[in-house]
């Protein structure tokens, strides 16, 4: 089970602790902002016709970094105390009992080919990062920097999106049929994982209205969030691609849960509006295991 949500290890009143969830969701909201001009700004031209694999890998893993690396100046900068748990970085040690997940570039195939869904998702949790099922995330920011969205929540703070300085409350939709949802998924890079994501895929599809696969983890959960997509499912996620999202998925209203009453991770990711989400983990447990 996860780790329960409690900042009384660090001595902090519920004022304290709520103005301590605002001070790190307006830094997530920052860091993901300035991470994503970066990115969008600096990508280097003609990326997607780069004429070896190798150097195209090279070019995106470049930018990867700096992004990380802009996105780690940032929020150390303003905490310094607090760990980092990174796509490209690895882990950096804290004291402050905050660890940051961060992904500098989430959907990086998208970003290769321009294809508009990538995103930079920052999220401050609790509880050991680096151990599935031993952390929550607190608050968190995924900036779209192609549609200058970003959705931010923190915990008990309700889900918004923020486009320039206007923020708007979001919310899943309120659908109560499997059978009429639109429901997002992904698939891993490993190709007996996609084999087996595949099948699964087959078997829901007879079953839902359709399938979306925008190729970022973190946007389809912001989708759920804001209701463009009704429910989401994935197996084989890192703490990075999940963190921000499953925070703001929540504070919108959704289920986010793993299977088999655990909570969500590598195994499975699903979220759902609460009218879908017992009828949708119910046919995935059937199938697991889901790669
Ligand atoms: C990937 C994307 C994709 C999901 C994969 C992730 P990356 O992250 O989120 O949508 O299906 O499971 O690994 O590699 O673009 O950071």
């Amino acid at each position: 089970m996860c780790a329960k949500l409690s900042f009384s290890g660090q001595g902090l009143s519920e004022p304290l602790a709520q103005l301590l969830l605002r001070e790190l969701e307006d830094l997530a909201v920052s860091a993901a902002r300035a991470a994503g001009r970066f990115i969008v700004q600096e990508r280097p031209r003609g990326l997607g016709v780069t004429d070896t694999k190798s150097s195209i890998n090279d070019i995106v893993t470049v930018m990867d970094q700096q992004s990380e690396e802009l996105l780690r100046a940032h929020l150390l900068s303003a905490r310094p105390d607090d760990a980092i748990l990174g796509e490209e970085g690895g882990a950096s040690r804290g004291t402050s009992g905050i660890t940051w997940v961060i992904d500098p570039i989430d959907g990086t195939v998208n970003y290769l080919y321009e294809f508009p869904a990538y995103c930079v998702s920052v999220a401050a949790v609790i509880g050991d990062a680096g151990t599935p099922g031993q952390w929550q995330p607190v608050a968190g920011a995924i900036c779209n920097p192609l549609t200058n969205e970003i959705f931010h929540a923190r915990r008990s703070g309700g889900a918004h999106v923020r486009q320039g300085d206007q923020d708007t409350a979001i919310g899943v939709n309120p659908v109560e049929v499997l059978l009429h949802s639109l429901v997002a998924t992904g698939f891993g890079y490993r190709p007996e994982v996609r084999a087996r994501q595949g099948e699964v895929v087959a078997a829901i599809l007879p079953e839902i209205r359709d399938i979306r696969r925008a190729g970022s983890a973190a946007l389809d959960l912001c989708a759920v969030a804001c209701g463009t997509v009704d429910a989401y499912y994935e197996s084989g996620l890192n703490p990075w691609d999940l963190a921000a999202g499953w925070v703001i998925a929540m504070e919108a209203g959704a289920v986010v849960s793993g299977l088999n009453n655990t909570g969500p991770g590598e195994a499975a990711v699903v979220a759902a509006g609460p009218g879908i989400h017992r009828s949708l983990l119910s046919r995935l447990e059937a199938l697991a295991p889901l790669r």
